[in-house]
């Protein structure tokens, strides 16, 4: 089964490439992937999968039935959007559009879930169950996998995989994580509210840009001392506002910031301790304060036994020196994980990265680049997958 998979694969190679470089060219943002989700169900359509459009706002679903009777149902999500990155490759596909660039690669996301299921459609006998190909918009702003778990999605889905490009690792190869793989990110906003007065007369004041300061130097430091050092927390403050003039002595602060965690039970603890913290320090010295904590979303917690099937389903199909145990999660964040609160899933990291080249870029660059023949790494590794969900144990 593996080497006709990778015979149907190495077949629509021109095509899927093609696709890639289609999309890449016409990048669009979060919650407008109009033209995209239309080209994606037409080539769904055109495979013979039942197709659904309009879901999550301007996502599309589209569902394999295979021949037996095994009630499970498997999902594979793959995301649609841009950034508002101006691209700066000078591909002959580059983005067409302004100020619009597929600098995370997801219209290879979106390929790979094309060419899945271009794959498994041409093998429909061989599958027992039925298969949910879910493309989603508005990742980048992480509202996308939850607009489609609004819209059913995830009804009846027994199992999720999905699969993020990693520049890092030479195209040809992939990598698996067995547990967390990415982290909860929530949103914080910290309002300091002092007493204005004249600069020359701190005493007569509560100075809410000192205590603001204050705040923020002992979260840095309370996280060193308080906070389990193996269960990491990232607070970063990426933005203040506050103060009205240089000789006046600011009343009001805003602190706006992200936190990153990885454990679902300290990032439930957060925003207590986080609270305390600032009710401290604003007690000390007479101001007066809000915490507002938004929670985001969750950490993507991989299954064991999806990795297991994705790990050898990998192996066997490149060897074992091709597929990586990631020893380390990252601190970013993936709304895949909202999928999770639904089913087990588990979501792979395929190689993009040039092996010719020493520079690599990241991720969100406007001059990243994919090795194009990871396509069929992360189709082959897809379908294969699904194949063996049903034909193992
Ligand atoms: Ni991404």
């Amino acid at each position: 089964m593996l080497t006709r998979i990778q015979d149907l694969a190495t077949k629509l190679a021109p095509r899927l490439i093609e696709i890639r470089r289609h999309i890449h060219s016409h990048p669009e943002l979060s919650g407008q992937e109009y033209q995209t989700s239309a080209f994606v169900s037409g080539v769904l359509s055109s495979s013979g999968l039942h197709v659904q459009e309009g879901v999550g706002k301007t996502g599309v679903i589209g569902e394999l039935q295979g021949t037996g009777k095994d009630e499970r149902l498997l999902a594979i999500r793959t995301d649609m959007d841009a950034l508002p990155i101006q691209e700066r490759t000078e591909l002959d596909f580059a983005s067409r559009a302004q100020g619009m660039m597929h600098a995370c690669g997801h219209d290879v996301h979106t390929t790979v879930g094309l060419g899945t299921a271009m794959v498994l459609s041409q093998m429909a006998e061989e599958l027992p169950g039925r298969v949910r190909f879910l493309f989603q918009p508005a990742e980048e702003i992480a509202q996308g996998a939850s607009w489609m778990v609004d819209d059913g999605v995830m009804d009846k889905v027994s199992a999720i995989l999905g699969l993020h490009v990693f520049p890092s690792i030479p195209a040809g190869s992939i990598g698996v994580r067995y547990g967390a793989l990415t982290a909860a990110a929530d949103d914080l906003e910290i309002i300091i509210i002092g007493e204005s007065g004249h600069g020359a007369r701190p005493h007569e004041a509560v100075d809410a840009i000192w205590i603001a300061a204050q705040v923020i130097t002992t979260l840095q430091q309370a996280i060193s001392r308080t906070q389990n050092p193996l269960r990491p927390v990232v607070l970063s403050i990426g933005k203040i506002n506050g103060g009205r003039a240089p000789n006046v002595i600011a009343d009001k602060v805003q602190l706006l910031g992200t936190v990153r965690s990885l454990h679902p039970e300290t990032r439930a603890n957060l925003p207590n301790w986080i609270e305390k913290i600032v009710a401290n320090v604003c007690h000390s010295y007479g101001a007066k304060y809000q915490v507002n904590y938004r929670q985001g979303v969750p950490s993507v917690q991989n299954d064991y036994f999806l990795t297991q099937l994705l790990q050898s389903a990998a192996e066997e199909a490149w060897g074992s020196d091709r597929v990586q145990v990631l020893p380390e999660p990252s601190l970013g964040a993936e709304d895949f994980s909202v999928y999770l609160e639904h089913a087990p899933g588990s979501m792979f990291r395929l190689g993009v990265g040039f092996k010719d080249r020493v520079l690599n870029y990241p991720l969100h660059h406007p001059l990243f680049d994919v090795d194009e023949s990871a396509i069929i790494t992360g189709v082959v590794t897809l379908a294969y997958t699904v194949y063996k969900y049903w034909h193992q144990g």
